[in-house]
């Protein structure tokens, strides 16, 4: 018999009120400019009710009450028969799940400056957890999301499906943008109205994940996407492995967005209290379009996401293109020679200076064998460091640490460290004979992460490392994973991965490190914690490279985008196109050259000079600026524009490229943007050809609001012409 007094009554009371509190609770996400509003009744299901600019808290009431909600996190088999988030088999073989909210907590991350919701689910039947995890960044306008999955059935469960987080988009025009593209021609940008249907937008490599498509998109939701207007919702998988992005629009009102690892031949058997944590949707929006949209995501990368994101980086020469394997002491120094005249900061010695027992004479021989070819270098790389010094530039050098060619050293004393089923015979790669480490494998691992210690303990002044990555998993299988978990393999090699490179970083935080896969496959905000910049692709043509880098753009800072100057002709299409147009394209980004300098005339030395000078001068607007995209190069209007401004809005640098030259064409008026209406800029040419013929708008001093709403005739002359304006202030 329950006695009712005064004491427990208020006891019951303050529980009845608290658990209708709770049954009602919305949870509130905010950054800086944006919210993702959420409703998460106790025993209920999580919904979603809101993603968009940051509102005032009549209108998040007014939200919840008229607001059409979604499940936060669909999952599979009770009452859903829409594409689904999760999916598991149970240990006893049931396929169903439902899943209800038992408690929210948010936690404030002072370090990290940071804010993190756990709304915390459990099956409603099954010992089966997950966490959806928000992590809202308190100085830039980005929202993490991933889930934490675990169980504590008797036996594994199978997760079939497992993605990272579900975003209902309301259908309406809703165009989707996103990067496509092949080896040599990645980061195109793809735009389409989203039509019922299903798109995949996926990966299978296994271990780049970029060369093709990207895990990044951006949903414009006030129709055609516009670079300055509009509503624009981005998202990006930071995840380095294969990844899928499915957009489910059938008879509903809603485009239903899914992201997460890719699960196909990845079923992963998760065992009793082991914790499964997808990687993070980084979710961003704007309302001042695309470009707006990148801006949030460049901040982000630079504040939170990319290694040393707030230091300049330093202007290198690449020997790849120079010399490619013909790698000797004397070459090299001459090269170091030659950049450091011209006011380079850094030289990177590139592939070939490796192998003992197989020397690196080309791409068939020694991956694995980091030892140096003494034939090729006498004084190993002590002399080269001794010779940079000498010249006043720092030294890096390139490694592919995850491979191996069977004509090694390396192979020769582990064949069970390559990835292989046991049964099948070698499938090799690049020039051969290459095949992948098993990252899975612990000792892998160990070996990769001492490869890197001995090289920076021998030579502690190494400044930068080139990381390349030049094969997929051709051959599936795993010496090292047992039988059960033989399909973790793909999952596992990521894991490994960033152990590796989270060993090396903590060890190592200064270094910076290029991700390079075979160019741009391994651009990324799954590693990009790790590296400093990505190899944006092995096509150096800078025509080409317009369209590569304004896809790549719309996602990844410039101070992340390694370009380089290369020779005329180029190397991969065979296009001539003037120096001038070459510097003023590569320093739109990370600025560095990948030429035989010895090959250029004097006249072209005195030119690289000026321009390494000017793009000194530029390079805290560009690496460190807020980005506006003009006129796209995919408009196919004759050209293309893009400009960077601080956000002072005190200084920016203007670019200018020729696309088409035809007699007497008409070139629009460019009108600028990210200025300040108020303030009186002068316009100087920062690369003219002869420093004495600069450009007419040099020296001008022109008005905010003119160069805003009027905008500039661009000083362009003739074919692949381009223009570097630099805009100070002047008070
Ligand atoms: C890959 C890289 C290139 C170069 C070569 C060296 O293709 O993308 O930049 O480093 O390997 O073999």
């Amino acid at each position: 018999m329950i006695i009712i007094n005064k004491r427990n009554l208020f006891f019951l009371i303050s529980v009845w009120l608290l658990s209708t509190l709770l049954s009602a609770q919305n949870v509130t996400i905010s950054t800086p400019h944006t919210q993702l509003l959420l409703s998460v009744p106790n025993g209920g299901t999580p919904e979603q009710l809101y993603y968009g600019s940051r509102t005032s808290d009549a209108d998040i009431r007014s939200i919840c009450e008229t607001a059409r909600r979604r499940n936060a996190y669909p999952v599979y088999g009770m009452g859903y028969p829409c594409e689904t988030a999760l999916s598991v088999r149970h240990a006893d073989g049931n396929l169903t799940l439902q899943m209800a909210v038992i408690g929210v907590k948010e936690t404030r991350l002072t370090k990290e400056n940071a804010t993190l919701t756990v709304i915390e689910l459990k099956d409603k039947v099954y010992p089966f957890f997950v966490n959806i995890c928000y992590k809202a960044w308190q100085d830039a306008d980005v929202i993490e999301t991933w889930t934490e999955i675990r169980h504590e059935e008797k036996k594994p469960v199978q997760l079939q499906q497992f993605a990272s987080a579900y975003l209902p988009v309301r259908r309406g025009n809703v165009w989707l943008s996103h990067l496509s593209g092949a080896w040599a021609n990645e980061g195109q940008l793809c735009q389409e109205a989203l039509q019922p249907g299903m798109k995949v937008i996926k990966n299978t490599d296994g271990v780049r994940n970029s060369q093709s498509a990207h895990a990044e998109v951006m949903f414009s939701l006030d129709g055609k996407p516009q670079e300055n207007t509009g509503r624009v919702i981005g998202a990006a998988l930071c995840y380095s492995g294969n990844y899928k992005l499915r957009i489910d629009t059938q008879e509903d009102d809603w485009h239903h967005f899914l992201a997460g690892i890719n699960e196909e031949n990845s079923w992963y058997n998760l065992k009793k209290e082991e914790v499964f944590r997808t990687p993070a949707l980084a979710l961003t929006y704007s309302d001042e379009g695309m470009s707006g949209c990148s801006r949030k995501f460049h901040q982000w990368a630079r504040l939170h996401k990319l290694a040393n994101g707030n230091t300049p980086r330093k202007i290198l020469l690449n020997s790849w293109e120079g010399v490619y394997f013909d790698i000797n002491e004397q070459g090299m120094d001459q090269m170091m020679g030659d950049i450091a005249a011209m006011g380079g900061e850094l030289f990177v010695m590139d592939d070939g200076w490796f192998g003992d027992k197989y020397p690196r004479k080309n791409d068939s021989y020694a991956l694995g064998d980091w030892t140096v070819d003494k034939t090729k270098l006498p004084g190993g790389l002590q002399s080269l460091l001794d010779n940079a010094r000498k010249h006043g530039i720092r030294f890096g050098i390139w490694l592919e640490p995850e491979m191996a060619n069977t004509k090694s050293e390396l192979y020769e004393k582990h064949p069970e460290w390559i990835i292989k089923a046991p049964e099948r015979e070698v499938v090799c790669a690049r020039g051969g004979t290459q095949v992948v480490l098993d990252l899975s494998n612990p000792q892998v691992q160990d070996f990769i992460v001492q490869t890197v210690d001995e090289l920076m303990n021998s030579y502690p002044d190494i400044d930068y490392i080139k990381w390349d990555a030049n094969a997929s998993i051709m051959n599936y299988g795993s010496y090292y994973l047992p039988k059960d978990r033989q399909s973790h393999l793909y999952i596992e090699y990521h894991k490994g991965l960033n152990n590796v490179l989270e060993r090396i970083r903590t060890k190592y935080p200064h270094l910076l490190m290029q991700a390079c896969a075979s160019g741009g496959s391994r651009v990324n905000y799954g590693l990009l914690p790790y590296f400093g910049e990505f190899w944006t692709s092995d096509n150096t043509d800078a025509y080409q490279r317009i369209y590569m880098q304004w896809g790549v753009s719309n996602f990844y800072p410039a101070i992340a985008m390694a370009s380089h100057v290369s020779a005329d002709k180029n190397h991969q299409t065979g296009r001539r196109t003037p120096l001038k147009f070459r510097f003023d394209v590569a320093m739109s980004g990370r600025l560095g050259m990948e030429m035989q300098p010895k090959d250029m005339t004097d006249g072209d030395k005195e030119f690289a000079k000026r321009a390494i000078k000017a793009y000194k001068e530029i390079r805290p607007i560009v690496q460190h600026g807020d980005l506006y995209r003009l006129v796209s190069p995919y408009d196919k209007v004759g050209f293309a524009s893009l400009m960077y401004a601080t956000p002072e809005k005190d200084k920016a640098v203007f670019f200018a490229y020729r696309m088409e030259y035809l007699l007497n064409q008409v070139t629009p008026r460019v009108r600028m943007t990210g200025l300040d209406p108020d303030k009186q800029y002068k316009l100087i040419d920062m690369t003219p050809l002869k420093e004495n013929k600069k450009n007419f708008l040099d020296g001008k001093v022109l008005s905010g609001k003119l160069l805003l709403e009027e905008g500039v005739e661009v000083p362009f002359s003739g074919e692949y012409s381009s223009v570097v304006m630099q805009l100070i202030e002047v008070k």
